[in-house]
């Protein structure tokens, strides 16, 4: 076990390159299981979620390499089993997206309930809703998933939320199916686009990701193929705040503007300088921020996985900031750690007032899941003195090379064995 100290109230300056995103790498790898020969994924992050999903494919019968320079090389011919390891399945949640990929390949599947994040409930209804409708039967049985496919066909189906899982679920299963399926009210989040653009690499017939309407016309089998990985925007979001929480300036590289736009709006609004150009996106803050009210929303809304961050920066605000969190139910974890480091906030249920204070002190605290952990690093880089971030584990399922990238940019985290553990 490992955590982090932080030194705080050290700018962030320079230059840094976002990696491939965790949101879009695991359901592309989940996707590659009914490719008829290798897969090559470029930009692959080196995340500890992706080593687990890793595990996960080669459990299942397919090979996993990574190369030197950050490649996946998936080779799926051999699978030869249709049950997903329990141990790994619980440390992590996208192994959910293998049920419609196994189930269009090897014709069942057995998965048990997902792991992740414990941001409070996240059912799986609506991902079971569409496998039921594409042609599967499913029960559960001693904490197990069983799904077979009883036949394959293509739906219209309208989302009661737009989830994301839900629609790359039923988006990759109906990919084999027979005939056309319409997804609507679907999620149109930009790694679902990526999705799309590495589906059709394979042979698959799909259009309208990014929008509310995915229209996925069935094919017979799908090829392998080669895919760049998106840039992470949450992260590429980090380091934005990571800049403004400092007082510093940071460009990041490889990130699209379109991506961080609800975030640069908020940035911009708090006082903060955002200028994009071919290459990345360059961040200034300046001076203390202005409170602000931030509500997350689905794409192209405010990420609810920057919600942590931003509730950083605003606990150090100028006035009083409110946040509501619309998409899950028990995100505020990171509220009580910011509380150890002095800032002053206060939950109602959904909705989290923010007093901001001139500065955050440094404080032992833990990151109970990625993001919240990620805001606690944040905290700790503007605060004064020494900050322990414990549970780093969390963090390292999603943040490559964290400390290493803020490390160049002027900071100061360490890793260190946490010996109370
Ligand atoms: C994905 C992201 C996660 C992000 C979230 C919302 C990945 C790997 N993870 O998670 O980082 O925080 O989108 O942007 O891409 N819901 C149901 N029934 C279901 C599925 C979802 O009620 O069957 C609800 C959830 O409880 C939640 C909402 O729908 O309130 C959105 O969840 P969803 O979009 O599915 O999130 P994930 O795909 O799990």
């Amino acid at each position: 076990m490992y955590m982090f100290e932080v030194e705080g109230r050290r700018p962030l300056r320079g230059t840094v390159r976002a990696s491939g995103a965790k949101n879009a790498v695991l359901p592309i790898m989940a996707a590659a299981v009914m490719a008829g020969s290798p897969c090559v994924l470029h930009n692959s992050p080196d995340l500890s979620d992706v080593r687990t999903m890793s595990k996960i494919l080669e459990g299942l019968g397919a090979t996993v390499e990574r190369t030197s320079d950050g490649s996946l090389v998936i080779d799926p011919t051999t699978i030869d089993s249709h049950v997903v390891d329990e141990m790994l399945m619980r440390q992590v949640r996208s192994s959910i997206f293998l049920m419609g990929p196994l189930l269009a390949r090897m014709g069942k599947v057995q998965v048990s309930y997902p792991g992740g994040c414990d941001i409070g409930q996240r059912p799986i209804d609506l991902h079971i809703k569409g496998l039921k409708a594409l042609g599967a039967s499913v029960e559960e049985k001693h904490g197990h998933i069983i799904a077979e496919r009883l036949r394959w066909e293509g739906i219209d189906i309208h989302l009661d939320i737009p989830s994301v899982g839900a629609t790359e679920n039923i988006m990759m299963g109906a990919c084999l199916a027979d005939g056309v399926t319409i997804i609507r009210n679907a999620a149109k989040e930009p790694e679902i686009v990526d999705l799309q653009t590495f589906l059709n690499a394979m042979g698959a017939k799909v259009r309208g990701a990014g929008t509310d309407v995915i229209r996925i016309e069935g094919v017979e089998k799908l090829h392998g193929a080669e895919h760049t990985i998106m840039p992470d925007r949450i992260e590429v979001g980090t380091l934005m705040i990571g800049a403004v929480i400092t007082g510093g300036e940071v460009t990041v590289e490889n990130a699209v503007a379109e991506h961080v736009q609800a975030l640069t709006s908020k940035l911009r609004e708090i006082g903060a300088e955002v200028h994009f150009n071919g290459h990345g996106i360059t961040v200034r803050g300046k001076g203390r921020p202005r409170a602000t009210d931030v509500k997350t929303l689905p794409y192209p809304g405010f990420p609810t996985d920057m919600q942590p961050q931003i509730m950083a920066l605003l606990s150090i605000a100028d006035g009083t900031s409110v946040i509501t969190e619309t998409i899950f139910d028990s995100r505020f974890k990171q509220a009580e750690e910011l509380g150890r480091m002095g800032a002053k906030i206060r939950r109602e249920g959904r909705t989290a007032i923010i007093k901001g204070v001139p500065a955050l002190s440094g404080a032992m605290v833990e990151a109970t899941d990625l993001r919240s952990g990620a805001s606690l690093v944040l905290a700790g880089l503007s605060a004064e003195g020494k900050t322990v971030v414990r549970g780093i584990h969390n963090i390292d399922r999603g943040y490559e090379r964290f400390e290493e990238k803020l490390e160049s940019l002027g900071a100061s985290v360490k890793r260190v064995s946490d010996n109370r553990r």
